[in-house]
């Protein structure tokens, strides 16, 4: 097959990255962790592709933040060496991680947040010739996993739990800041995100007091991102959607639409009615998550016109598996053979939908990037 010269020549579905708007995503966020003096540990679960995260590392990351063991295996199999699988391990994935460690050479770190996550740890590494970092994974809002940040007493058992048994080490305090999706306004954004980053300093300062060392403060959500960033005291940050910054975040307020870099590639197949067209992306193209933590955009995504404006004449309303369901005001110009380009709700579900991406800059395509942790979700 010849490589597409323009988008026209791709079949759809297809997902679009523009690339200046990825470099200036990239850029942006680096900058502002070195400003910061604070570590960039990127989420890949984003994006899940290697020649991404190698761009992540050329603008100033240093390690890389995997969701599952499985994920983070196709990065050390790629060449990364500084891993952390930010998800409570049971003993079996422990030994699965450790295995990948010493067949690739890669320096890996994890979290746990139970007497029973670090029984089941340090029963895979206690014979590990280097012990296994581990950071305290603390609940400062979202009420996913985690001990809770006001329960002082018990991080401290826990951090002290980590740092006496046997094959692991207490890197730090880590929190997913991922209530802030919840927020109604970028004024709740912001203080969520400063008051989540001051509360893990404090909590590390009291273990410090009470002789825990206590090393690492690592945070990490894309709509914080530049509130957490500035707290005295966090060492590292670890956002994931901000390389391509989806609906979602325009909703919130953290991203302008000038800097939504990935677009679902559609085409119309159907428009029965005046009001109403198909085209040929649903749900298992986008995903039937319309945001992360349960928030809803009341759409599953932005229809751009040819501008690159958003096309307030369209909205994507409903998914079904292989149809994108749109309803239009009734005057809009849509044919059938017509092209779309949407921004989806949730760039991070639809990514492991697809077997590549396209990069390109405006309408010609510069590159295909396999999505090479595509569904690696053990
Ligand atoms: C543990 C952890 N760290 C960091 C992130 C990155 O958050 P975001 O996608 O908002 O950038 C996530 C996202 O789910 C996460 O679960």
């Amino acid at each position: 097959m010849r490589f597409p010269a323009t988008i026209h020549d791709l079949e759809t579905p297809a997902l679009l990255v523009e690339r200046a708007r990825l470099e200036a995503n990239l850029l942006d966020i680096a900058g502002l962790c070195r400003e910061n003096g604070v570590r960039l540990r990127p989420h890949v679960k984003t994006h899940k592709c290697v020649e991404l995260a190698r761009l992540q590392h050329e603008a100033g990351a240093e390690g890389l933040t995997c969701a599952k063991v499985s994920e983070a295996a196709v990065f050390a199999e790629a060449g990364f060496r500084d891993l952390l699988v930010a998800y409570p391990l049971t003993e079996e994935k422990a030994r699965v991680l450790r295995e990948l460690a010493e067949r690739t050479g890669a320096r890996v770190s994890t979290v746990a947040d139970s007497a029973e996550g670090i029984r089941g740890l340090s029963a895979a590494w206690r014979d590990a010739p280097e012990p296994l970092p581990v950071h305290l994974k603390v609940d400062t809002g979202l009420h996913r996993v985690g001990v809770p940040v006001e329960n002082a007493e018990s991080a401290a058992d826990l951090a002290r739990g980590i740092a006496e048994a046997r094959g692991l080490r207490l890197a730090g305090l880590l929190t997913h800041e991922g209530h802030t999706y919840l927020a109604a306004s970028s004024e709740e954004v912001a203080r969520i995100g400063r008051e989540a980053a001051a509360g893990l300093v404090a909590l590390a300062e009291e273990l410090r007091a009470g002789g825990v060392e206590t090393p690492g403060v690592s945070v990490g959500s894309t709509p914080s991102a530049r509130h957490s960033v500035g707290v005295p005291g966090v060492t590292e940050l670890r956002p994931g959607n901000y390389v391509y910054h989806d609906a979602i975040q325009l909703s919130l307020g953290t991203a302008p639409l000038e800097r939504c870099a990935l677009t679902i590639w559609t085409t119309a197949v159907s428009r029965p009615a005046r009001e109403r067209a198909a085209c040929d992306a649903g749900s298992k193209v986008f995903s039937s998550d319309r945001g992360p933590h349960g928030m809803d955009l009341g759409g599953h995504g932005i229809v751009l016109a040819g501008d690159g404006a958003c096309d307030e004449g369209v909205r994507l309303a409903k998914l079904s598996e292989e149809h994108g369901w749109l309803r239009l005001e009734p005057d809009h110009p849509l044919r059938i053979g017509d092209h779309l380009r949407v921004v989806p709700a949730h760039a991070c579900a639809a990514v492991n939908l697809a077997e590549a991406v396209w990069v390109v800059e405006g309408e010609r395509v510069l590159e295909r990037w396999p999505v090479a942790a595509r569904a690696r979700v053990t």
